[in-house]
């Protein structure tokens, strides 16, 4: 294994029943670094996505073929624990999803169901949470309000807090700036450039200058194969492939 590798995947197939949505993916995705992926609508983007943590597991048409190692170790193996690694692999997802809660329980929501009951340690966790998230000075004075209260960009930082209290080496995210306004957008990228020092960020975008902004690696997925995936810089000025130039400037998509 490469050391900085955090995810290496090889010849991963995905099928909803009878159909083919991912096919013989093969892919590395290297830590401490943000990866987007990129593609038309219905080539995969998701579907691979939710791999990386067996969110597909809920759905129980899907069969997979194929290998997925995080540090090295297959994450479909028997004895894997689905639910620490889904701890391990955060997620944020398109729509803000916060908890009908306050803020603060939201935050401290998967510390409690760890079994954490110490006060000062919650608090503590959610201080450091909602700070790591850029959104502490925003709510510290109404810790004690609805999560659902917050704008639709606070409530995505308040859902990548409550992702960052569970210490997660990886954060997921799929598409999560395409409900937001283009200021708490910037905010949510200028997050990410933070966020990546410790953790590695996977996300999938529609926005071709997000991932260009800030990603270090892009993928571009076409119907359900990975076409090519390289530097951000190289995929968008030097693509290697006819199908990537296509997308990249517009022909198809
Ligand atoms: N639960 C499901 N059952 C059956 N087919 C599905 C399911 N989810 C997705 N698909 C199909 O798998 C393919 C890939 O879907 P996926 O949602 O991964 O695409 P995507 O690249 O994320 O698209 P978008 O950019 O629109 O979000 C599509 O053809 C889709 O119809
Ligand atoms: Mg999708």
């Amino acid at each position: 294994m490469a050391e900085n590798n955090k995810f290496e995947v090889e010849n991963l197939d995905l099928f909803y029943g009878e159909f083919q949505a991912l096919k013989s993916i093969t892919m590395d995705i290297e830590a401490n670094k943000v990866t987007a992926f990129i593609g038309p609508s219905g080539c995969g983007k998701s579907t691979f996505l939710r791999t990386l943590n067996r969110m597909n597991d809920l759905i129980d048409t899907v069969r997979i073929d194929g290998e997925i190692k995080l540090d090295g170790q297959d994450i479909y193996k028997k004895d894997v624990d689905v639910t620490d690694l889904r701890r391990r692999v955060g997620m944020v997802f398109q729509k803000p999803n916060p908890f009908p809660m306050s803020i603060y329980d939201n935050v401290v929501y998967g510390p409690r169901a760890q079994g954490i009951k110490d006060k000062k340690k919650l608090d503590e966790i959610a201080e450091s949470s909602l700070r790591a998230a850029a959104l502490w000075d925003e709510v510290k004075d109404k810790l004690n309000k609805s999560g659902l209260a917050l704008s639709g960009g606070q409530q995505q930082r308040l859902c990548i807090a409550r992702t960052i209290a569970m210490k997660p080496e990886i954060i997921l995210m799929d598409e999560p700036t395409s409900a937001l306004d283009p200021i708490a957008t910037l905010k949510v990228e200028q997050l990410m450039e933070e966020l990546k020092k410790e953790y590695t960020i996977v996300i999938v975008t529609h926005s071709m200058q997000q991932a260009a902004r800030i990603s270090d690696t892009t993928a571009f997925f076409l119907m359900g194969e990975l076409i090519e995936m390289g530097d951000t810089n190289d995929i968008f000025s030097n693509p290697k492939k006819q199908q990537t130039e296509d997308y990249i400037t517009g022909r198809f998509g």
